[in-house]
């Protein structure tokens, strides 16, 4: 996504934008641009192709461009290709107005005829050069200032957009506005800065203003004022931001969860090496011997939210290779409704905390009716992992972030882990295609890299549904199983309602909740029931949805139905849910980053539910 940075002030303006730009790198760029004016003197304007370096080395640091007022912007294409042209800033060609701009204007095609036919022309691809000639259009049209005609311009501009806009009347000013695009305001002594994200400029100031939708700000260099759409004066105060965005422990991330997104691959090495020995998974650290689990005639899976769902993928992966029944509880149900547990059943509780009351709760109803327990726990040492009569632990280090994402990947394996030596204690599963599987598992790690580096789809993908009201995940077996954490991964951090649906019970009453755009995401990574799932993809499309598809490289036929589809490697049929969660966390993610959320610490949500 596009990074935007300003500043007015008594510096040198070129080089603080370049390094705020270098603190926005991480949200991805292909291009990148500065706009700089020294007083009265018309703005000059530098832009390149390619990586920060060379709009530096263009500019000696920014040392060339003289001027202590400026925009700069790292662009990520979204209207047209990667380009000097099509890089930011964009300009009205008298250069009246300058514009940077982060979003994507729906109706630029239209707004672009409409002033093709008021004698505009246009160099570049963009949607942000028909902002800023619109701009310049009421500007000039109505001879009301930059508010009126910036007012004036978002009435008309549909879609999302966090813009900073120069006019060439206004030497000692910056604008600013958005809509459904992250936009922040800093003040310090004798300077103003703005832009699409705090650590851009936290090295000049900790006092920060959150642009809301629909607002304007007018920085110069000792203040800023906001108005409404409506040019009312809007009193904000500013919010002292304690945080250190150089935080080593954010790994040059924004945000926690995107690190530990990140991270997920070692998870997932560190968990299966954890259980493995040689060539062979080895439980019995957990006193899972081949001889108990043999005696396992039942399972119960009891957890909560995410590990509540990797429970779902793990009763699909023991039943179908082990062919042992297992039921899945969310574990606030299972404590009061008096389960009924016999001998040779065995309790699994996954926890990521090992502290969640009902999961705990849970466990200790297990244990008093006789069960055998075994604990999936992260934090090792927790209340679970100490009560319980087995711990498999998860390895996925400490989680900060308050959605989940590696340690349910760990989860996940350890699911499959359990899975494949129960079966082959139990001979259901025959010992090569056992190394075969393993061998497989072993390659998931180097699997999830490769869907990481592609993630910049994603992102396009969720600036594009960030207005989004509502979602539907849809899949059949395990695909359910990942429809259940992709749905909640959008909810609990992009606070978009989404449900999660096997595909063929839609039309027992959701597809009634299908009209014009609404997001369909279809999980279809199961081959046997790729066709009927498409069958369900259609029937949604045929109700107006607009359908993501999420499938393995090779179904390309999924392209005739999808608008829009993801890939994934392709793996082991029991082995989906850890390929094609990724691209839903990602997409969750993003979500939250484009409706300018706090991703980390999502509202109403605490990392550990210690209370019922
Ligand atoms: C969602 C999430 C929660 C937890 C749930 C159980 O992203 O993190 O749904 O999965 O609260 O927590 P643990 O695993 O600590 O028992």
């Amino acid at each position: 996504m596009c990074g935007i940075v300003g500043y007015i002030g008594s510096g040198q303006a070129a080089p603080i934008l370049l390094e705020g730009l270098a603190r926005l790198e991480y949200r991805g760029y292909d291009s990148a641009g500065l706009a700089v004016r020294d007083g009265e003197h018309d703005v000059e304007i530098v832009k390149a192709k390619g990586r920060l370096k060379v709009l530096s080395e263009m500019t000696d640091g920014g040392r060339a461009l003289r001027g202590d007022c400026g925009i700069g912007h790292t662009r990520w294409a979204t209207h047209g290709e990667p380009s000097t042209e099509n890089a930011h800033p964009h300009c009205s060609d008298d250069r009246a107005v300058v514009a940077v701009h982060n979003g994507i204007i729906e109706n630029y095609m239209e707004l672009r005829e409409k002033l093709i036919k008021n004698g505009y022309s246009f160099y570049s691809q963009t949607d942000t050069e028909v902002a800023a000639k619109l701009i310049d259009y009421y500007y000039k049209k109505y001879r009301g200032g930059p508010m009126e005609a910036l007012a004036r311009s978002m009435m008309r501009i549909r879609g999302s957009y966090a813009l900073a806009v120069m006019f060439r009347d206004c030497p000692n000013e910056i604008f600013a506005t958005r809509r459904d695009s992250p936009m922040i305001i800093g003040v310090a002594d004798g300077a103003s800065y703005l832009a699409s994200d705090v650590p851009a400029i936290l090295k000049h100031t900790r006092s920060v203003y959150y642009v809301d939708n629909l607002e304007i700000a007018r920085l110069n260099r000792s203040s800023v004022r906001f108005c409404t759409v409506d040019q009312e004066a809007i009193e904000k105060r500013p919010v002292e931001i304690t945080w250190d965005a150089e935080s080593a422990e954010k790994g040059g991330f924004e945000h926690f969860m995107m690190k530990e997104i990140h991270e997920q691959p070692r998870a997932v090495q560190d968990t299966i090496n954890s259980l493995v020995r040689g060539e062979q998974i080895d439980l019995s650290g957990a006193g899972l011997t081949d001889e108990a689990l043999r005696a396992v005639r039942q399972v119960h899976v009891v957890a909560c939210g995410s590990a509540y769902h990797a429970g779902v993928a793990m009763q699909y992966g023991i039943e179908d290779l082990a062919r042992v029944p297992v039921r899945v509880d969310v574990a606030s149900e299972f404590r009061y409704r008096r389960p009924i547990l016999r001998e040779g059943e065995l309790v699994v509780i996954i926890s990521q905390s090992g502290e969640t009351a009902d999961s705990l709760a849970a466990l200790r109803e297990a244990k008093a009716q006789g069960a055998d327990t075994l604990a999936v726990v992260n934090v090792v040492g927790s209340t679970i992992a100490r009560e319980a009569d087995h711990v498999l632990y998860t390895c996925a280090g400490p989680e900060i972030a308050v959605a989940t994402t590696k340690a349910y990947s760990a989860q996940l394996v350890v699911g499959y882990l359990l899975a494949i030596r129960l079966a082959l204690a139990r001979g259901t599963l025959e010992p090569e295609a056992g190394a075969r599987m393993l061998a497989e598992l072993r390659s998931l790690p180097e699997k999830i890299a490769r869907i990481l580096e592609d993630k910049e789809r994603i992102q396009w993908f969720a600036a594009k549904f960030s207005n989004a009201k509502h979602a539907f995940f849809i899949g059949r077996g395990l695909d359910y199983a990942v429809g259940l954490e992709g749905s909640l991964k959008m909810k609990e951090i992009s606070y978009i309602h989404s449900g999660a649906y096997a595909a063929g019970e839609l039309k027992h009453g959701t597809i009634s909740l299908i009209e014009e755009r609404t997001l369909v995401v279809g999980v279809l990574t199961q081959d046997p029931l790729f066709e009927k799932m498409i069958s369900n993809m259609v029937e949604c499309k045929s109700r107006g949805a607009y359908l993501m598809g999420l499938t393995s490289y090779g179904n390309y036929n999924v392209e005739d139905t999808a608008d829009f589809t993801v890939y994934i490697p392709r793996t082991d049929p029991h082995f989906t849910p850890s390929l094609a969660v990724i691209p839903l966390q990602l997409m969750g993610y993003y979500l939250s980053v484009s409706k300018g959320l706090d991703v980390d610490k999502p509202r109403n949500l605490a990392k550990s539910v210690t209370v019922e």
